[in-house]
């Protein structure tokens, strides 16, 4: 017997008489107004309708405080990134008032939960679990915006895929990612957690993190054992918190916000995420978590999401001191009616929304809505058929961190590293190159760093150093390796660093890894000076003093100002923080076993005065001109240039690649149902096999607002021997081209258009002219 059938014999009692109450309550203080109604009507995310009715069958055994419980996560109260709100957990528990539960990290501890929930509870529905799982669960691969620069979505589709199944084979059911947050100011600690600064790149990342997290783009894939349901976040715009500071406002027009913010969380729900987190921050005013406009008119009416919105771990809570509710009750009224169905940690639904129904100030029928939704998932993930599914040791040691887990998380460090620089070719260093090497700085020789933040179970001691990665690829070779640590990240003394110093002397090149401690960047993690640190920076100067050559590898969760650097050193490698196979994938890389493809998905700024900086920027009625900038009542500075150290798109190869013979099968393209056909031929100039990243720029001269002086419209990431051509075809439509003009209506609109083949955002060759009419 199915257990919702069972539970419906034992419920039916209670049920009618509390749904009498209901009615009766409710019809004493009348309904709300429809404007509170979180949606009139309940539309399923699977569309099955066996499931509804199965939903239905739950649903109708509640009473009002069961559902609410149904809208209520709590911590376990292991890892947890904010004030646990209440104490009350476990009794909630045995009372079947929670819906969901975070943190939970162990099969035993779920179990227990678990059981607790269906079999000590009236109705015994199941709980769903869920965990940041964010680039990895066990096995860590690199930070989301260092995998970015892969520019590999199958790669980031089956990273995602591999961390849900680690994690599902330990019973976790729910993620919360991928966080698609556009990132454009460096000073944000949470620029590691996503996919850079642009919308199409931000797009297509999130649409392969959420196919791999959820086993595909339906509603069917989630009853595997070995798929997680997905998150969207942070709804919405979180990213563009002024000055950096986690939490802060997001002040910006309707237009930026829809052309430049909005288009990632959308693919999101187009690639059929089952869940949206709403952000910390207010918009424009109006904090998202209490944001009907957001989380029910644009993402319910207008894109048609059908799964559950979460709120942010006690996001409803802060909406006192953001200071548009002037209690919790009241900020619980305002949430349900702007569209949060779960409350994260909180515990304002399962204190208020009972009371707050009966006032009428939050309708039932949207609580019933809310809790459908949640139901259904449930249904969907096969909780309701065997509660205990996802529990199995075996499985879990089975599908924890397996040979070819391994080498997935080893090529997708090599490909997300980013050669910045390399004069006069000093990398790579050959096994056969029989140069003395020095090995030297705070993050050569550490693992506990390399998983950067939000780095789920992964063991930090199991983290591959750099020099290990080096010492067991150079072993037995003629490369002979010594080692100076010079500095910690904040420390140094003159006796490290005449130790570095002595090291130095005695090699014929330096390799220097040096950066940030993981948790400089993460939530809540803003710096304001973005350099290296003092010591570090001491210990580089000496090592220059000694005239050797000097390759620095830069570990960070953000783009660094490499300015300094980038004079002063021979080689860059921007490295991130790249996880449990960290130190052999960048070994892959500096003795040239992987030839570099990584390309930035973030500008690098010349100094944290630039912050913002981003590619596709407006032109002002005063541009600077790039051959000649001077300031003379230009948009530009006094004291140095508009452009980044290091532009979106940009990555050097061991080899070089030309691009020409830049085609158009047509000058002319309509603004409806219309393409036009783009070809290059694409050459690997030098003399060494590798990859790299075509990537299709447009620009529209003329529109009824004013467009970015440069939009990624398409790229491809293709392989190319030694000597060898290819022609790469791009398909540009209409609709590609579209944007949100003066009406907020997304349309494409006549006008002059510039179109660029090229090898990064500011390479400005391979240009053709059109037009749309
Ligand atoms: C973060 C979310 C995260 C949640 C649960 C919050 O502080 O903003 O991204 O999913 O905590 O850990």
């Amino acid at each position: 017997m199915m257990i919702e059938e069972k539970r419906q014999k034992t419920g039916e009692n209670i049920i009618s008489v509390v749904s009498i109450l209901a009615l009766i309550l409710l019809s004493a203080c009348g309904s709300p107004s429809s404007e509170t109604v979180r949606a009139d009507k309940w539309q399923s995310f699977s569309g099955d309708k066996r499931i509804e009715h199965r939903v239905d069958s739950v649903l109708k055994l509640m009473t009002l405080e069961e559902k609410v419980g149904q809208m209520t996560q709590f911590s376990a109260n292991w890892s947890v990134t904010g004030p646990v709100m209440s104490d009350d957990f476990q009794s909630y528990l045995e009372k079947g008032l929670i819906g969901s539960i975070f943190n939970a990290t162990s099969i035993d501890g779920i179990r227990r939960m678990q059981k607790i929930a269906v079999e000590e509870t009236r109705l015994g529905i199941p709980i769903l679990f869920g965990q940041d799982v964010i680039h990895g669960y066990k096995t860590i691969f690199p930070i989301p915006l260092g995998e970015a620069c892969s520019w590999d979505l199958e790669m980031m589709r089956r990273t995602a895929e591999i961390a849900a199944i680690e994690a599902a084979s330990d019973g976790i059911n729910w993620t919360f990612a991928p966080m698609v947050d556009i990132g454009r100011d460096a000073r944000w600690g949470r620029v590691m957690e996503g996919a850079g600064e642009d919308p199409y790149l931000g797009s297509k990342v999130a649409e392969a993190r959420v196919i791999g997290f959820q086993g595909g783009r339906g509603a069917k894939s989630l009853n595997s054992l070995t798929t997680l349901l997905a998150c969207g976040k942070h709804l919405a715009a979180y990213g563009a918190a002024e000055s950096g500071r986690d939490y802060n406002p997001a002040e910006l027009s309707e237009h930026t916000l829809r052309n430049v913010y909005l288009p990632p969380y959308k693919a999101a729900i187009d690639a059929g995420v089952g869940t949206m987190m709403a952000s910390f921050n207010e918009i424009n005013g109006v904090p998202a978590t209490a944001n009907h406009w957001l989380l029910t008119e644009i993402l319910r009416n207008e894109w048609g999401f059908t799964g559950f919105v979460v709120s942010d771990y006690t996001g409803i809570n802060e909406l006192v001191p953001h200071g548009v509710a002037k209690d919790e009750k009241h900020a619980a009224e305002l949430a349900v009616n702007a569209g949060v169905d779960m409350d994260m940690t909180g515990a304002t639904y399962i204190k208020y929304l009972p009371k707050l129904v009966k006032e009428g100030k939050v309708s039932e029928k949207s609580i019933d809505n809310a809790v459908r939704s949640i139901l259904e998932i449930k249904f969907l993930l096969g909780l309701f058929d065997d509660p205990y599914r996802y529990l199995d040791e075996e499985r879990a040691k089975e599908n924890t961190m397996t040979p070819e887990f391994m080498r997935t998380a080893r090529k997708a460090v090599a490909s997300s590293v980013v050669l910045l620089k390399n004069d006069n070719q000093i990398l790579p260093i050959s096994k056969e190159s029989g140069k003395t090497v020095a090995l030297i700085g705070p993050l050569m020789n550490d693992s506990i760093n390399l998983n950067g933040e939000w780095a789920g179970l992964g063991d930090r001691n199991k983290s591959v150093p750099i020099f290990r990665g080096l010492t067991e690829k150079y072993k037995g070779s003629s490369v002979n390796l010594i080692y100076a640590e010079g500095s910690s990240i904040t420390e140094t003394t003159a006796g490290k660093i005449a130790e570095a110093v002595s090291a130095a002397r005695r090699a014929d090149i330096i390799i220097a890894a040096m950066g940030e401690d993981f948790n400089w960047s993460g939530e809540a993690a803003v710096r304001t000076d973005i350099r290296l640190p003092e010591p570090q920076h001491e210990l580089l100067k000496a090592l220059k003093g000694t005239g050797k050559p000097i390759v620095l590898i830069t570990l960070s969760g953000r783009p660094l100002d490499l300015s300094w650097e980038d004079e002063n050193m021979d080689a860059l490698l921007q490295a991130w923080f790249p996880g449990t196979q960290g130190g052999y994938g960048i070994a892959d890389v500096i003795a040239g076993d992987y030839n570099p493809s990584g390309r930035l998905v973030i500008s690098f700024p010349r100094n944290i005065g630039q912050i913002p900086i981003y590619y596709n920027q407006k032109n002002t009625g005063r541009p600077v001109d790039l051959n000649n900038e001077t300031v003379d009542y230009k948009s530009g500075y006094l004291d140095t240039s508009i452009t980044p150290l290091y532009p979106f798109g940009y990555g050097l190869s061991y080899t070089t690649f030309g691009i020409d013979h830049a085609k158009i099968d047509k000058n002319v393209l309509k603004t409806k149902g219309d393409k036009i056909t783009v070809t290059a031929h694409v050459r690997n100039t030098g003399s060494t096999d590798g990859e790299t990243v075509v990537q299709l720029y447009t620009r529209q001269l003329v529109a009824s607002v004013t467009r970015p002086v440069k939009e990624l419209k398409g790229f491809q990431k293709i392989a190319l021997k030694a000597g060898e051509s290819k022609q790469v075809t791009f398909e540009l439509t209409s609709d590609d081209l579209a944007f949100y003009g003066i009406d907020m209506q997304k349309k494409t609109e006549p006008g002059n258009m510039k179109l660029w083949v090229a090898q990064h955002a500011a390479d400005n060759s391979n240009e053709i002219d059109f037009s749309i009419e």
